[in-house]
């Protein structure tokens, strides 16, 4: 991995916050006659290369939607699988990640998940608490709509509820505003996902199912963000 810019350096195409929802692992693995969840192993691979790419192409965060709260209706073999898979991504790309000066966050309420991976996520946290480079995070037992409920009665405490005063509160109050947000798969639907932080995010939904996502697909997207003309409700 080159060297990975540090936030603030705006990189030419103007894209600092990235988004993905990450659909589409099913439909991988039944394509090919294989289990879900090795769908779900080779969506951790197109994590871990969006991860590197992103990076490397200087953006500041990368938020990405690993497990919504609607997610424990699944199967609990598949739940069970994907937490083991969020157990084997973190003690595997731990490393890499602080080496490559990337902050790991996590945003959602991670209070149901057992205490093995509760201690790892605080570990990798702290481990990478200091780095300056890209903010990678991680939607874990995320809600849109629980987040929002949470800001405004955080932003109401302190007796003021304005746009402002709720955004202040919000998981993601510390990154930069969301500039883009990709879903693959096909579908077209926030699903709970960031829907404050939308408002003015640009939207691209991709054909490619999550596993075959690659750096030549950041790279189109990158390019389709650029092209297009932000106006914020301007003209
Ligand atoms: C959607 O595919 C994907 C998920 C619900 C889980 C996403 C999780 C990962 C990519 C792996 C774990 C993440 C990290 C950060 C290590 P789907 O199962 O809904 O696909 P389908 O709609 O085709 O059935």
């Amino acid at each position: 991995m080159s060297a990975v810019p540090a936030l603030g350096d705006e990189p030419r195409h103007g894209l600092r916050h990235l988004a993905i929802i990450m659909d589409g692992n099913g439909r991988w693995a039944k394509r090919r006659h294989m289990p879900r969840v090795l769908g779900h192993q080779r969506g951790v691979e197109a994590v871990r290369r969006t991860v590197r790419a992103a990076a490397e192409l200087g953006l500041s965060a990368l938020t990405l939607y690993a497990f919504s709260t609607e997610n424990w209706r699944r199967p609990e073999d598949e739940v069970s699988a994907l937490m083991g898979l969020l157990k084997h991504f973190i003690l595997s790309d731990l490393d890499e990640f602080a080496a490559n000066n990337i902050r790991l966050k996590i945003i959602g309420d991670t209070s149901a998940f057992s205490s093995e991976i509760i201690g790892l996520i605080d570990h990798a946290r702290s481990r990478t608490a200091d780095n300056t480079g890209m903010v990678m995070t991680v939607a874990l037992n995320y809600g849109s709509q629980d987040e929002i409920a949470r800001a405004a009665r955080a932003a109401a405490a302190k007796g003021e509820i304005t746009a402002e005063a709720i955004s202040a509160e919000l998981d993601t109050a510390d990154l930069p505003p969301l500039d883009l947000i990709i879903r693959t798969s096909g579908e077209v639907r926030l699903s709970n996902f960031l829907m404050w932080q939308a408002a003015y995010a640009e939207m691209l939904f991709l054909d490619v199912l999550w596993p075959d996502f690659g750096r030549e697909h950041l790279e189109a997207a990158i390019e389709e963000y650029a092209r297009r003309e932000r106006r914020f409700g301007g003209r």
